[in-house]
């Protein structure tokens, strides 16, 4: 193999940076030439291509976003707009690709393979909601900024004895929503996979209260409900002044935990040795801290395993 791309796409995640550098400097140690594929599926389709030397990743390690651009291309499902692509990519001589996002990205990836361009998917959402992998490459940074925005949360509330519901993303995995909530000691904690049930949430905010508590915090996963709703019928029924807060896409942005460089590194790395063994169709996976790889496919068909020990740790404690 002689040139590859890679490209970043879906919703930003920090530490794609960090894996576009692992994914340049590893292939051009071996001899392989590496292109950028400015924004995502949309670039590949436009023949935004900008050849990368390793100058090219320098101090992108530990920056936030992608330098490459990120875009969401639901277009790409059509077949024709994927021939176009494909065309694009030989008159460049690109024979492979690195995708480098969530799970929309993967199935555009397992396309491309099927019609001859080999590609490895990389798993870079904050979401961490790609079942084959224990992590996925921002999830970390994205968990320690929401853990800093709800201690900020808890001074404020707890000073005016109020109940805060804080929005987390996430779209329908709870795994921020439950690992900020174990980190931060929430008193309750809403996720997409155990549901909403608003009367149990009004008898533990009365429970704690008649106890003496006077502050709340509310974790909430985010597309359950309107949370400024969730608020007014907290305060409605408990009589605990309430608000709403959604933290929205702060979550996305910053440098990179050092978890999620190492992660990013190894993962591009990686992503890199399988294009060079003639691997297409396959994604890059951690489980036990050891690196694997799986058909895409397979893995987006995985059932996805709920952290319910963590989820119930965290109601246990509060
Ligand atoms: O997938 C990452 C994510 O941030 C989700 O948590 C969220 O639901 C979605 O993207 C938001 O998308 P957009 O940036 O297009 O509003």
């Amino acid at each position: 193999i002689k040139r590859i791309g890679v490209l970043t796409s879906g919703g930003d995640a920090p530490g794609m940076n960090a894996a576009v550098r692992a994914v340049t400097r590893q292939a051009l140690q071996h001899g392989i030439e590496v292109y950028g594929i400015k924004n995502g599926f949309a670039g590949l389709v436009e023949g935004n291509y900008k050849k990368l030397e390793s100058y090219d990743v320098s101090e992108k390690l530990n920056r936030g976003g992608t330098f490459l651009g990120s875009a969401r291309l639901p277009e790409f499902a059509d077949i024709e707009v994927r021939k176009i692509a494909v065309q694009k990519l030989k008159e460049h001589g690109i024979e492979a690709i690195v995708v480098i996002g969530g799970d929309g990205s993967y199935m555009g990836a397992k396309k491309l393979s099927e019609m001859g361009v080999n590609c490895i998917g990389v798993p870079g959402t904050i979401d961490n909601d790609i079942a084959s992998t224990e992590y996925t490459i921002g999830f970390d940074t994205a968990l320690n900024t929401v853990v800093d925005s709800i201690d900020k949360l808890r001074d404020t509330t707890s000073s005016h004895y109020r109940c805060s519901v804080v929005e987390i993303m996430g779209r329908h995995c709870g795994d921020l929503t439950t690992y900020s909530g174990l980190a931060t000691g929430v008193e309750d904690l809403i996720v997409p996979e155990i549901g909403l049930d608003l009367e149990l949430i009004i008898s533990r905010i009365e429970r704690a209260k008649a106890k003496g508590k006077r502050h709340f915090i509310i974790a909430l996963a985010e597309l359950m409900t309107d949370s400024h709703e969730l608020a007014k019928t907290i305060q409605k029924r408990t009589g605990i002044e309430t608000r709403a807060t959604i933290i929205g896409h702060v979550q996305r942005g910053g440098s990179p935990t050092a978890f999620d460089r190492i992660l990013a590194s190894r993962m591009g790395a990686y992503a890199v040795q399988l294009l060079s063994e003639g691997y297409g169709g396959r994604c890059v996976s951690i489980r036990g801290n050891e690196l694997v790889h799986d058909d895409i496919y397979e893995a987006l068909d995985m059932p996805r395993e709920f952290k319910e020990d963590v989820y119930n740790l965290c109601k246990k404690l509060s």
